[in-house]
């Protein structure tokens, strides 16, 4: 890694169904941050790969494990999340939380420690969360927050900010300028530039 960046590989996880939806623009935004200082950027679309839930059968977490025991996309995005030093997490709020697309994502990331050595540990975390209430707390974007912080709090990871905001239609975020200056400068920030 260079002297001057904290992390060069970015991976980002959009989980909404809406490709051009509102937190994929900020999601966007925080990308064009990060590359504007350096970093390599890589996108996955949680919504267009096969994840199944997790069956909570410890495999992962056996001495002599091998990883995670389904057999499916978590496969190939494993590698790519202990290779980021960053990852940028982006959903809407979907009944007061999370969408399901993102945490089924989380929850399968139980299964990261089979595949390297404290794998949570130092990660640098970006978050973006858009919502249709008039603010964080009426639309449940604060439960989203709360679960990201105790996650990644627990695994030993940091979240270097959040950019948040209201919006219904896809896209319409894109006129809350502030809010997108606000994402590109956490994308700088989360890759160690100032
Ligand atoms: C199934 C569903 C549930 C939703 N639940 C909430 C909610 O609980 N609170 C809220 O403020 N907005 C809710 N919304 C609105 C979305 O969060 C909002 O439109 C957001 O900007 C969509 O982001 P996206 O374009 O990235 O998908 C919901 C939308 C859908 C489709």
């Amino acid at each position: 890694m260079s002297d001057k960046l904290k992390a060069e590989n970015v991976l980002v996880l959009l989980g909404s169904p809406r490709k051009k939806g509102n937190s994929a623009v900020l999601a966007e935004h925080i990308t064009r941050g990060a590359e504007s200082a350096g970093a390599k950027v890589e996108t996955i679309y949680l919504n267009g790969m096969k994840i199944l839930p997790c069956q909570s059968c410890y495999t992962c977490q056996k001495a002599d494990t091998k990883g995670c025991a389904i057999n499916d996309d978590m496969q190939f995005i494993f590698p790519k999340l202990i290779k980021s030093e960053a990852w940028v997490i982006a959903s809407p709020v979907y009944w007061f939380n999370m969408t399901a697309q993102t945490k089924l994502f989380m929850d399968r990331c139980f299964a990261l420690s089979a595949y390297g050595k404290n794998p949570f540990a130092g990660k640098r975390i970006a978050i973006a969360i858009t919502y249709e209430g008039s603010d964080p707390f009426n639309s449940g974007a604060v439960n989203a927050f709360r679960i990201f912080q105790d996650t990644y709090n627990y695994v030993g990871s940091k979240i270097v900010g959040m950019v948040y905001g209201s919006a219904y239609k896809a896209g319409e975020i894109k006129s809350n300028k502030d809010l997108l200056k606000q994402a590109e400068r956490l994308g700088k920030r989360l890759v160690g530039a100032k």
